[in-house]
């Protein structure tokens, strides 16, 4: 079929990638020159593992190609919406001018039974709207809203393998064409589930808002485990082992970030109060502030490690981007407890494999280090944040002798206390005694 992704962002380049990668003809469209020329060259313009290779290859091919101008869309079948839907400058709710801009753009370039797919995560209510909008100023041309649940990291194989298709639909044809496009998963066994705009909208939140939840469970379990001298680890292994919890997205540490969960919790429970539910989604607010809390614990842990301030310490931070296999520093708690420590006085020496740049061009007054061993040399305190396998990997031993205090703060509960401790460190989990 002849595709084009409106957005080239994390979702929608590996998107418009994949679609490629499944056979079809594909457009991906984007304003900002600087992306699309380097996924032009076969570059991704972000870390995201096998994203380059996919390019590389469907470039090759001519299948795939990418343009600054949404006229460049007007032969595609099917177009993808997949702009961003960040957190608005005025209140917790999505700033939705994205996905308006983008929509609005392509009107005039639909051709008659195109089909436009709403991919972005939306307020409830948005694919509606846009229907309405479509049959007015477009009525050749139909709606679907299909969400995207993948992760960033694994993001290319999500989109080619993923768990689950939703398509949010108002007829049977828009179904039928979606089919098409996504025939080789269908065909793999993926189950499919057709419904309606509402439902395949609120699919999406719910499923961030439940995850987020998890998360924010279990760190609330760790601040308990931390009074009373339990092991929340132990806790999460034993509750995993109950089929109706399960153990996944129970790992207490500093927290959940990114460019996802932290805004849409946020988005889904500004639009329960505009629908009028405020309270349904009340919880959603201790969520986030469970959420936050971890990174003001981290902060106050190694002040109180540190005998009452951290200034002028010198401190490591392993870790700046909000979780591994990503140099996504949105939200990332990692960047965001570095920062509090430096704005504290501490001397904050931070490293991250693949982070680091995002985490410099926001706050440049951060000292960056490529080395680990650069980061850990001489610190007073050692803080993991994100758990990069080079991070786990470190040898106790060999990490006592580089720095100046063996003190850690294992942000993510990774490393074990015993081993630790063994090679001298004194070692600080959260929720571990
Ligand atoms: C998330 C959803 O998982 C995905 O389905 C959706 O499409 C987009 O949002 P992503 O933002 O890539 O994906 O990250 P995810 O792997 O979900 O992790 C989110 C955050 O939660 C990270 O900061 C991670 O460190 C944290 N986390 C995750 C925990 O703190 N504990 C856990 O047990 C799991």
């Amino acid at each position: 079929m002849r595709i084009s992704v409106i957005g080239c962002g994390y979702l929608g380049a590996v998107h418009a990638a994949a679609m490629a990668q499944l056979g079809h003809e594909v457009r991906g469209i984007d304003t900002d020159e600087r992306r699309i020329r380097l996924l032009t060259a076969g570059t991704a313009p972000f870390f995201e593992p096998g994203l380059g290779d996919i390019l590389t290859s469907m470039l090759a091919t001519g299948r795939l190609r990418f343009s600054t101008s949404v006229a460049d869309a007007a032969e595609a079948e099917v177009h993808f919406l997949a702009v961003g839907t960040p957190q608005s400058a005025e209140s917790t709710a999505a700033d939705l001018s994205y996905v308006d801009g983008a929509f609005e753009a392509l009107l005039p370039h639909l051709a008659p039974g195109a089909l436009v797919v709403g991919k972005s995560t939306v307020p409830v209510g948005t694919a509606a709207r846009l229907a309405e909008w479509l049959a007015r100023d477009a009525p050749h041309a139909s709606l679907a809203w299909n969400p995207e649940f993948l992760r960033e990291g694994l993001a290319v194989q999500d989109t080619l393998e993923p768990d689950r298709i939703v398509y949010g639909v108002a007829d049977a044809r828009s179904a039928g064409t979606l089919d098409h496009v996504y025939a080789r998963a269908i065909a793999a066994g993926v189950p499919r589930i057709v419904t309606d705009y509402a439902t395949a909208e609120l699919v999406k939140v719910a499923a961030n808002a439940f995850l987020a939840t998890k998360i924010s469970f279990i760190n609330a379990m760790s601040e308990i485990a931390d009074v009373v001298g339990a092991d929340v680890t132990v806790l999460a292994d034993v509750l995993g082992h109950d089929s109706r919890i399960g153990r996944g997205f129970l790992n207490a540490g500093a927290g959940f970030g990114g460019g996802c969960l932290p805004k849409d919790i946020r988005a889904f429970a500004a639009r329960a109060e505009e629908l009028g539910r405020g309270e349904s989604l009340a919880f959603l607010r201790e969520v986030d502030t469970i959420n936050l809390r971890q990174r003001q614990r981290v902060v106050d842990l190694a002040t109180r490690i540190l005998g009452g301030s951290v200034y002028r310490a010198r401190i490591a931070v392993l870790g700046l981007s909000f979780k591994p296999h990503s140099d996504d520093v949105r939200d990332s708690p990692a960047l965001d407890v570095a920062v509090q420590l430096h704005g504290l006085g501490a001397e904050v020496v931070a490293t991250d494999p693949e982070g680091i740049e995002n985490a410099r061009s926001r706050h440049p007054q951060l000292t960056y280090v490529s080395s680990i061993r650069d980061a850990l040399d001489q610190a007073q305190l050692v803080v993991l944040l994100t758990e990069w396998e080079a991070f786990r990997a470190l040898d106790p031993v060999l990490t006592a002798e580089l720095v100046a205090d063996p003190r850690i703060i294992d942000g993510r509960n990774v490393f074990d206390p015993l081993v630790w401790r063994a090679a001298g460190w004194e070692y600080h989990g959260l929720g571990r005694p």
